[in-house]
């Protein structure tokens, strides 16, 4: 074997044993449709991740899409988007391609209330919460960072002066039962919006703290996830509006919260 056989027949073996130049391995697509269970899953709401949606079927489901870029799906010859940040309620299609997507399922209604036996009254984690308001949140999931401009990511509007930032994505779901007043309130440090899972309720804004005062009512259905409430200024700070929760009937709804880095 002469030289230059030989570099080319170790480079063959070098390529056969995984040991290929680096920039093979970083150019390599991440592996389609890795999913985990998320950690507020049960025996009422399966509820699952996805990351690198490729051709995925979807029998039945709400489907968020977390992420900065649209989810395409199909069915049949039609196709159907997804914006980022918000949802659908999809029956047997398939999702053709995007980032990262919750799918939520309710598996079973009987015993509702059960759902909230192993989650948090938010009274005990909120001093200030009312005493008697029947709110429960489960354990949060943190999904992982995501780089975008508020403005932009979330409404679509062009931005002037765009000032990406990154932000931690955390999900958990809540759930209280029929007529519960959630409690108004403002002044988060992270950006919200809300996915309705099961039941009706609505998000409200009010001019001032006083129930008397809602200038806009957005009803929540299943599926649905509503435009953000908070505002953003020229510095990229955001502010809310005082806000809150209402449910009509038993409710369970998803928060999706983008924590500043
Ligand atoms: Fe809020």
């Amino acid at each position: 074997m002469d030289r230059r056989t030989f570099l080319s027949h170790s480079g063959r073996l070098l390529a056969a044993a995984g040991l290929a130049p680096r920039m093979f391995a970083e150019n390599r697509m991440p592996e389609s449709n890795q999913r985990r269970s998320l950690s507020f899953s049960n025996d009422w709401i399966e509820s699952v991740l996805v990351s690198a949606v490729r051709n995925m079927p979807v029998e039945d489901a709400i489907v968020v899409n977390l992420s900065t870029t649209a989810l395409h799906y199909r069915v049949g010859g039609d196709h159907g988007t997804v914006l980022p940040w918000k949802s659908a309620m999809l029956r047997r299609c398939t999702l053709e391609s995007g980032e990262t997507v919750a799918l939520l399922h309710v598996r079973q209604r009987t015993n509702l209330g059960g759902v909230a036996l192993g989650w948090e009254w938010y009274g005990r984690r909120n001093p200030q919460f009312p005493r008697g308001t029947p709110l429960y949140i489960s354990l949060q999931d943190e999904i992982g960072d995501v780089q975008l401009d508020p403005v932009h990511g979330f409404t679509h509007e062009t931005s002037v002066s765009a000032s990406p930032r990154r932000y931690r994505l955390k999900l958990n779901l809540w759930y209280t039962p029929e007529e519960t007043d959630c409690g108004i309130h403002t002044g988060h440090q992270f950006l919200e919006v809300h996915t309705q899972v099961l039941g009706t309720g609505h998000m409200q804004k009010f001019r001032e703290n006083n129930s008397e005062t809602l200038y806009e009512d957005v009803p929540m259905l299943p599926g649905f996830t509503h435009d953000p409430f908070f505002v953003v200024g020229d510095n990229g700070s955001f502010s809310y509006p005082w806000h809150r929760y209402y449910a009509e009937t038993d409710c369970i709804w998803m928060a999706v919260e983008l924590h500043p880095l």
